[in-house]
């Protein structure tokens, strides 16, 4: 089985955009006829999400539509505009799984890892566990900011409005800025929540700034919603760039033709795989600054498809274990495990085709014998040569997997592959016949945690 699915060259403010593209190529360990088979099930879903394209925020799919939110689009920039005109050096986004992990990843693909040590106009620091070091540490770093008279902005995101996590940071960093601010410390913070959501009343109670998260829009898929573009316009991502390869994604992937709808025919491979006991999906990005989009769809992927129960409420328990790799890093770590152990496991190769830079090898004699043939290349080019050279392994090795590809690290195309995997994720809940927007065995462990807290 074999092929390649590019999105179709568009144009975006006049100006043409290449392609995303997803190349399965002689990669898998299935059949054309068990993928189409996959596919044909798949039929009726793909209708059902196109005419929920025409609900607004009514189904369970609304997330495929708040790219398209106009109205949401202009309060979160009318916030931001308030915001920016407090000329704050630092922002701390205190959120948790959903409520964060999508704007790390679209922040760290596009300025990547080092962002605060390059002295940007506005630090971040995401606050989401409650390790007491990791939590102090933030803290030092906001007093110092405010100590020397700067502003700091706070944006707490939580869709419920009750997460323990959430709250108890934000309790401990609101504290701070209420010393230094004492008069008017609520202009400097930004809630994001539900509707009526207890902290919805707080800010309103207090006057904090407020953005809504739609009440059918789960945290996972809430990247394009005030969650994602709120922070990620403070640090001037460029949100009407995201939000267009959101909405052209969402177009393709509405596609009855699955060979030519990369979230339907991702689905149907992977679903393919897992009928015959493939049971782990790891994505592996050759790009450090990419690392992040795999710690969200790990999330995406883990709460989504791994289920006790299916639809009609019988147990099941289904899933598929996401797994995260960074090439060429974990090549030194797990690639002995991935090219020797079980074949239980499907790749997902995930590259961008430019780099920022372009840095080479110098040439130097002292150094000719050490490794050769690298001197004066590219480190780009290694790079390539290294995930070719894995790629050909796998291949060899009868490792399944499939490559995608984005142009470069750039808003347009980080909105296009996130909403691709968030739409392949509603087809695979529907082929593994499971509540994909749902997560019911998370609240065992709030349940206890609740417990316990109320005894200590
Ligand atoms: O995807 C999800 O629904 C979860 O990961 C939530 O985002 C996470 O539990 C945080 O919840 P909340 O946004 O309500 O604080």
């Amino acid at each position: 089985m074999g092929g390649k699915v590019v999105i179709l060259l568009c144009s975006i403010g006049g100006v043409e955009m290449k392609n995303i593209s997803f190349d399965y190529t002689d990669t898998s360990l299935v059949t054309g006829d068990e993928v189409r088979a996959a596919g044909q099930k798949l039929q009726n879903e793909i209708a059902r999400l196109a005419q929920a394209r025409n609900s607004g925020y009514e189904t369970d799919y609304a997330s495929i539509n708040v790219v398209f939110d106009r109205e949401l689009l202009s309060q979160v920039k009318q916030v931001v505009e308030e915001k920016k005109s407090l000329n704050p050096t630092t922002l701390v986004v205190i959120g948790i799984g959903g409520s964060n992990l999508g704007t790390i990843a679209v922040h760290e693909a596009i300025y990547g890892t080092f962002y605060n040590e390059q002295k940007p106009e506005i630090n971040v620091y995401f606050a989401d566990t409650v390790d007491s070091d990791y939590i102090y540490d933030i803290i030092l770093l906001l007093e110092q900011q405010v100590e020397k008279g700067h502003n700091i902005i706070i944006n707490v995101v939580s869709k419920s409005g009750s997460t323990t996590e959430t709250i108890a940071n934000f309790e401990v960093v609101l504290h701070l800025l209420q010393n230094y601010k004492k008069d008017d410390y609520q202009k400097y913070v930004v809630v994001t929540t539900d509707e009526g959501s207890k902290l919805w009343k707080l800010a309103k109670e207090k006057g904090f700034s407020l953005v809504e998260v739609p009440a059918n829009i789960g945290g996972r898929y809430s990247v394009f919603s005030a969650v994602g573009l709120f922070p990620l316009a403070m640090l001037g991502v460029d949100i009407d760039a995201l939000l267009a390869g959101a909405q052209s994604m969402v177009n393709e992937c509405l596609n009855i033709d699955i060979f030519n709808n990369m979230a339907a025919l991702s689905a149907a491979i992977l679903f393919a795989h897992y009928k015959k006991g493939v049971t782990i999906h790891d994505t592996f990005t050759f790009s450090v600054d990419l690392k992040g989009v795999s710690t969200w769809y790990r999330q995406l992927m883990g709460e989504s498809i791994g289920k006790a129960e299916n639809r009609a409420g019988k147990t099941v328990n289904v899933g598929i274990t996401p797994t995260v790799s960074v090439g060429s890093v974990d090549l030194h770590s797990v690639a002995q495990l991935y090219l020797g152990g079980p074949y239980d496991k499907f790749t997902t190769f995930i590259y961008s085709e430019k780099n920022k830079s372009n840095l080479s090898i110098p040439v130097l004699n002292e150094f000719e014998s050490l490794v050769e043939k690298i001197q004066g290349k590219s480190l780009s080019t290694i790079m390539d040569a290294i995930m070719q050279g894995t790629q050909t392994a796998y291949k060899n090795n009868k490792r399944p997997f499939v490559s995608l590809s984005i142009p470069e690290k750039s808003a347009y195309y980080l909105g296009q592959l996130m909403q691709m995997k968030m739409i392949e994720m509603m087809y695979l809940g529907y082929l593994l016949d499971v509540n994909p927007f749902n997560q019911p065995q998370v609240e065992l462990y709030k349940k206890e945690t609740r417990k316990i807290l109320s005894r200590v």
